[in-house]
């Protein structure tokens, strides 16, 4: 086999393969690099002529077609306030059951109050709301002081124990310090406590004593079944959440020295429409949880 052998029709240089007779030329790859720079020209020439392109001495070359991307961000900054207004609106007109249940409203809540919730109200309720020592849980627990839409949008706005002159009073009683109870009444009264919130029961002579007591001293603000009661903000007993902490030695200090927590007034700080996202962010939270 001869390299560099010649096909005697074409004249070209055969790549000295050969099947069954059969010869392939080696004929060079066409040269497409010309079409394909060729291609790119005319698309830049035609793409300057429609699009802004060229500077000129007063300005630029707009284009045939128009377009403006500056026009187009502002449109879409026109759009997202015009959209933020509406929500606005609604949040601030609309009654907030209503808008608890508007899907539209409520993906827009959940998604701007998260940031909301962390700047204000983490340090103290904790990111996922469920609350730190001093510092309730409102993503599960019973709400002191009601837990409907409006009535946890106003606790937001007046705050607790707050400066707002309309804000709330939690005022849980030094019973220990300030002499209205003797220690051992105290103490028999936190025995109590710990009892009808996790057990075990008291035996019956002490039970009747201490729910005598607790009847004089605690029902008032507490209810007779130490269920809470959302008029004076006092905290369920009952229950296995404590907005200190539900051993022995700590109700007893909740007893004996009282508990004013402080919750700050939002209003003037955050907008109303802001006050009432975050009521309904909180109560989204608390239907999340089962
Ligand atoms: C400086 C700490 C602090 C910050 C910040 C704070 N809270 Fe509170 N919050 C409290 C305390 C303390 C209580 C409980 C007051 C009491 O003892 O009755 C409370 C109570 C509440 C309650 C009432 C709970 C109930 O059981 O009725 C709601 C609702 C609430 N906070 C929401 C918020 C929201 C929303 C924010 C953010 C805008 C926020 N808090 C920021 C400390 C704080
Ligand atoms: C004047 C109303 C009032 C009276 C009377 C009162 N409490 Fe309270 N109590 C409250 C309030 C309000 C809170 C919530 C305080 C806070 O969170 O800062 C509270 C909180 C508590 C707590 C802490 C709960 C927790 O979640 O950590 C205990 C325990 C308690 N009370 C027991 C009693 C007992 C026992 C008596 C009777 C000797 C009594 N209270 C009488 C209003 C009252």
């Amino acid at each position: 086999m001869a390299l560099k052998e010649r096909d005697e029709f074409s004249g070209q240089v055969t790549t000295g393969h050969e099947w069954n007779g059969i010869k392939e030329l080696n004929t060079p790859v066409p040269r497409l690099v010309w079409a394909f720079l060729g291609t790119m020209a005319l698309f830049a020439v035609v793409w300057t002529i429609l699009m802004p392109s060229w500077p000129g001495i007063n300005g630029y070359f707009r284009g045939l077609l128009g377009a403006d991307q500056h026009q187009s961000v502002e449109l879409t900054l026109a759009q997202a306030a015009a959209d933020q207004a509406r929500w606005t609106e609604r949040l601030v007109n609309e009654d907030l059951a209503t808008l608890q249940a508007d899907a539209d409203i409520m993906a827009v809540v959940r998604q701007a109050s998260s940031s909301l919730f962390i700047d204000n109200c983490a340090a103290c309720h904790g990111v996922e709301a469920t609350g730190n020592p001093g510092y309730p849980n409102i993503a599960e627990a019973p709400m002191m002081w009601g837990g409907d839409a409006d009535t946890i949008a106003e606790t937001i706005r007046v705050g607790i124990n707050a400066t707002h002159p309309e804000t709330r009073f939690a005022q849980m009683l030094a019973f220990g310090r300030d002499q209205m109870l003797a220690g051992a009444e105290v103490t028999l009264l936190a025995d109590y406590v710990a009892s009808i919130s996790h057990g075990p029961a008291l035996p019956t002579e002490q039970r009747l004593a201490a729910e005598e007591l607790f009847a004089n001293n605690c029902a008032g603000c507490h209810g007779e079944t130490a269920k809470g009661m959302v008029e004076t903000g006092a905290p369920d007993l009952t229950d296995e959440y404590w907005t200190y902490a539900g051993d022995h030695a700590a109700i007893r200090r909740s007893i004996y020295n009282g508990r004013q927590g402080t919750m700050p007034a939002w209003e003037g700080r955050l907008s109303t429409a802001q006050i009432r996202m975050l009521a309904l962010y909180v109560l989204d939270l608390r239907s999340a949880t089962p």
